[in-house]
């Protein structure tokens, strides 16, 4: 999904850099410049800097730069699309949803819905901290949460009865259609009232922190246990996970599905932020593909009762077929995460992640309960089940791991599994998982040789002055066209020549919105390392050095040509050496032009 560069744009010069960043480091400000530590790597003295005159940040020890929209890529995890909707947010931008079909009166009623649960979710808080919350903080504190950790999750309490809520929102200008529309209250015969009452509150967060439903637990054993808003234009349970928007930025590779709220909040508590919870169903589709985005591995730990089991089950094969990295993570004597974090503690819990077993090891682990391999039919009956397990690995080394093992753990010989499983591969070859995995090729990123990439480099630095100094374009536009680029930088500088063609300002930060992320970085550093023009340089000379690379380009190009002139005409060995002297030629005046500026090469 793509937005009109214009409305990019608005976001982004809505959003102050020097503002949206000072939410996440501590600047100080030295000269035109502002310096903070790096919040993308460790460091003890600030390397990372903002320019206000710019809108660029860049970090001179770990290379990340770019813009405000780069800024909020990083440091919340998130990619252009979600960066550029929070940063809207932040300004109170209505993004038009290109291809949802959503009307500006929809997007209004999407923003009033999430402004309703914002202030739900206030209320609530302060009902339980501030209000009359003494029985349920007992209740908590009980079940060891923390004080930090209600504040984190912005738990809080519904009143008993029904009103002080509608009367809160109304204040706060909203009307009840869409108050019961939030899914908040409920239409009845007597008018509307509220659908969560005497309950602890456990607001749900989209992936950039919104407020879009609530939960809500007994603080008794009444029934039932929980109750959650209803899905709305704003909650769609199929496709959020609880959680996720700070397991996002945990920087951990391996995410930890559990089932329920409480669950996630104690694992959390605990330090182990990289887990989500899928609030008791089994897991979908959408939240497997969102997941396999941000991590490498899922590991499931759901509660071993048998709905839990039944529920990691399908989760596991449904990951599986979408490419995932599963493992199965159980937890002894049928507790969930929370009670075993609660007793033992949470290097306890990440002994059980260490331990968690693939999805072939859980499946056979699983099966191996419904056979008596004590019998030879049952233990015939299971060897081919297993069989069937291994057959739909397409690693061979894992297979051929596993056979090992399994064989030694369960008595059987690994000959009599592989003959089984020989049988089934045959059979498997056709079916449409194995065709499906077979077709899911990795992209590999390509390598320039150094030329290519000082070729690169120097064309970032083109970029950096034409968007420096928008005079530059006037004195290559007959010279260079946008063809002469190398593949990334052509698109972005043909966008630059159309608009500086009709006379249009450029300006870097809004250059890096259309850059890719290793481009971006490395203009924002070239344009703070490189284009300080304090030493008597212009933007200009970088001109002229590009310039000679071309002629250097085409110089390497005719000599190879001429290498082979008994295969060319005479009149096109005329031609090329003529085409060369011009170059050579033109190469000494520029060397003469840019000394006679005191453009000293040497210096740099
Ligand atoms: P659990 O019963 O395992 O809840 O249900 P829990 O999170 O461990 O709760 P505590 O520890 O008893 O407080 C798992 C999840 O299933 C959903 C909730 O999302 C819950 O977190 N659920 C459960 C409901 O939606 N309704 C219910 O009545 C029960
Ligand atoms: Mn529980």
């Amino acid at each position: 999904m793509y937005y009109a560069d214009e409305i990019i744009e608005e976001i982004r010069y809505s959003n102050d850099i020097v503002e949206v960043v000072s939410e996440y480091v501590s600047l100080e400000k030295k000269g035109r410049y502002y310096f903070g530590l790096c919040p993308f790597h460790k460091e003890k003295t600030p390397s990372f800097s903002v320019t206000p005159s710019l809108q660029i940040f860049n970090c001179f020890g770990c290379s990340k730069g770019g813009n405000v929209i780069q800024f909020i890529m990083n440091i919340e995890n998130l990619d252009f699309v979600e960066a550029v909707k929070l940063l809207a947010e932040k300004a109170n931008i209505i993004l038009p949803e290109t291809g949802a079909g959503i009307s500006e009166d929809e997007l209004v009623k999407k923003k009033n819905l999430i402004g309703i649960n914002k202030e739900a979710a206030r209320f609530y808080y302060n009902y339980l901290t501030a209000g009359k919350g003494k029985e349920a903080l007992e209740y908590l504190s009980a079940r060891k949460i923390m004080k930090r950790t209600i504040k984190k999750f912005g738990l809080g309490l519904s009143p008993l009865s029904s009103g002080l809520l509608l009367k809160h929102l109304n204040d706060k200008g909203y009307e009840d259609r869409l108050i019961v529309e939030s899914g908040l209250a409920i239409s009845g015969n007597n008018g509307i009232y509220e659908r969560f009452r005497g309950r602890i509150m456990f607001p749900i967060f989209d992936i950039r922190g919104n407020v879009i439903g609530f939960g809500g637990r007994v603080v008794d054993k009444s029934k039932p246990k929980y109750m959650n808003s209803p899905e709305t234009m704003t909650y769609n349970k199929r496709k959020n996970l609880y959680g996720l928007n700070y397991a996002k930025n945990s920087g951990n590779k391996n995410i930890i599905v559990v089932e329920g709220y409480m669950d996630v909040i104690s694992l959390h508590q605990s330090g182990i932020i990289n887990s989500v919870a899928s609030l008791g169903t089994a897991l979908t589709e959408s939240q497997g593909r969102i997941l396999k985005k941000y991590f490498d591995r899922i590991i499931i730990c759901y509660d071993s009762d048998a709905a839990g089991k039944n529920a990691a089950m399908r989760g596991l094969d449904l990951l599986n077929d979408i490419g995932c990295n599963v493992k199965v993570l159980e937890i002894p004597n049928g507790k969930d995460p929370d009670d075993f974090i609660r007793n033992n503690g949470a290097d306890r819990f990440n002994n059980l992640i260490e331990k968690s077993s693939s999805l072939a090891e859980y499946k056979i682990r699983e099966l191996k309960k419904n056979y008596n391999i004590e019998t030879t039919d049952g233990r015939v009956a299971f060897v081919n089940k297993m069989a069937a397990v291994l057959a739909e690995l397409d690693n061979k080394i894992e297979m051929e791991m596993y056979l090992k093992k399994l064989a030694g753990d369960y008595g059987v010989s690994e000959e009599s599994i592989y003959a089984e499983i020989i049988k089934l591969k045959g059979k498997a070859a056709f079916s449409p998982a194995f065709l499906k995995k077979k077709t899911d090729v990795r992209i590999k990123t390509g390598t320039f040789d150094k030329d290519e990439k000082e070729i690169i480099h120097d064309e970032l630095l083109l970029i950096a002055a034409l968007c420096l100094d928008n005079n530059v374009y006037g004195l290559i536009k007959d010279d260079l066209a946008a063809d002469d680029f190398t593949k990334d930088n052509r698109v972005v500088l043909k966008r630059i020549f159309e608009r500086l063609n009709k006379n249009e300002r450029v300006v870097a930060a809004e250059v890096l919105s259309s850059m890719s992320e290793v481009s971006s970085c490395a203009l924002a550093g070239i344009i703070d390392k490189e284009c300080n023009f304090d030493d008597g340089r212009k933007p200009l000379d970088i001109v002229t050095k590009l310039k000679k690379h071309k002629l250097m380009a085409r110089k390497k190009e005719i000599f190879e040509i001429l290498k082979n002139r008994e295969s060319l005409g005479e009149g096109d060995v005329e031609k090329f050496t003529r085409e060369l002297n011009v170059i050579v030629m033109q190469m000494k005046n520029s060397e003469i032009k840019t000394r006679k500026e005191g453009f000293n090469e040497a210096k740099r």
